[in-house]
């Protein structure tokens, strides 16, 4: 018998939102509920990706622009897609992914201004039909964002896209939120302010009302 095709989850918002804890912890409590998960993150989540994260995230490529920057990321999709994302999602396993192409929309497309027609060319061959079945846009204020980020990488640089003002970060958010308003049955925004623990509720309860949870082997129907 062959598996039922996994759950495709992304996890979107700017800066010091928690999309990477949240991941773990949305990981974790779907197990618990027998589903199996990959959790994996974008620019990056296969070997070759992981090598065009660091061009990107240096700020090497920031002089081709926000059109060449979107190639790239979508380069890296592309892999990350092949290699990891779509054979986890035919094995039955359910993914979920620390931003995916909705970053480059907003980042490149509507804050970068990066020409929608080329990222809908891009998706076509990076995406393809691998989209997500539910995105979860965390949002918190900028300011709050920007503030987690600088205590979380305490002593490290600031990457390429932190190092921008907030300004830049607000744009950011506005853009999220109208994507997430333009996609209602693909979005839920969550509101990513407050303790770990009231967020992680908050993204179970969205996941658990949008997808059902495949039966558990064993258990009453
Ligand atoms: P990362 O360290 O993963 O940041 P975060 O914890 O905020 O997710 O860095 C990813 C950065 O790359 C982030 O600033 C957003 C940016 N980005 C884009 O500009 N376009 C994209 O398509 C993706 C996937 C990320």
């Amino acid at each position: 018998m062959t598996a039922a095709r996994g759950r495709f989850i992304t996890l979107e918002g700017g800066e010091g939102t928690g999309k990477s804890t949240q991941a773990r912890i949305l990981a974790a409590a779907l197990e618990t509920r027998g589903v199996k998960v990959r959790v994996t993150r974008e620019p990056g989540g296969s070997p070759l990706a992981e090598k065009v994260r660091e061009v990107l995230l240096s700020g090497l490529a920031q002089p081709l622009g926000p059109q060449g920057e979107a190639a790239l990321f979508a380069a890296a999709r592309a892999d990350h897609v092949r290699e990891t994302i779509a054979p986890a999602l035919a094995a039955g396993t359910w993914v979920i992914c620390d931003r995916f192409t909705d970053s480059t929309r907003v980042y490149q497309g509507a804050v970068g201004k990066a020409d929608p027609r080329l990222l809908r060319a891009l998706d076509r061959v990076s995406v393809a039909d691998t989209v997500p079945d539910l995105t979860l846009v965390l949002d918190v204020p900028p300011e709050i964002g920007l503030a987690r980020a600088a205590a979380r990488g305490k002593g490290a640089a600031a990457d390429r896209f932190e190092r921008e003002g907030v300004e830049y970060h607000a744009a950011i958010r506005a853009a999220f939120l109208s994507l997430a308003e333009a996609e209602p049955e693909r979005c839920v925004v969550i509101d990513a302010g407050g303790d770990v623990d009231s967020v992680a509720a908050r993204i179970l309860s969205a996941v658990t009302t949008r997808l059902p949870l495949p039966a558990v082997a064993g258990a009453p129907a």
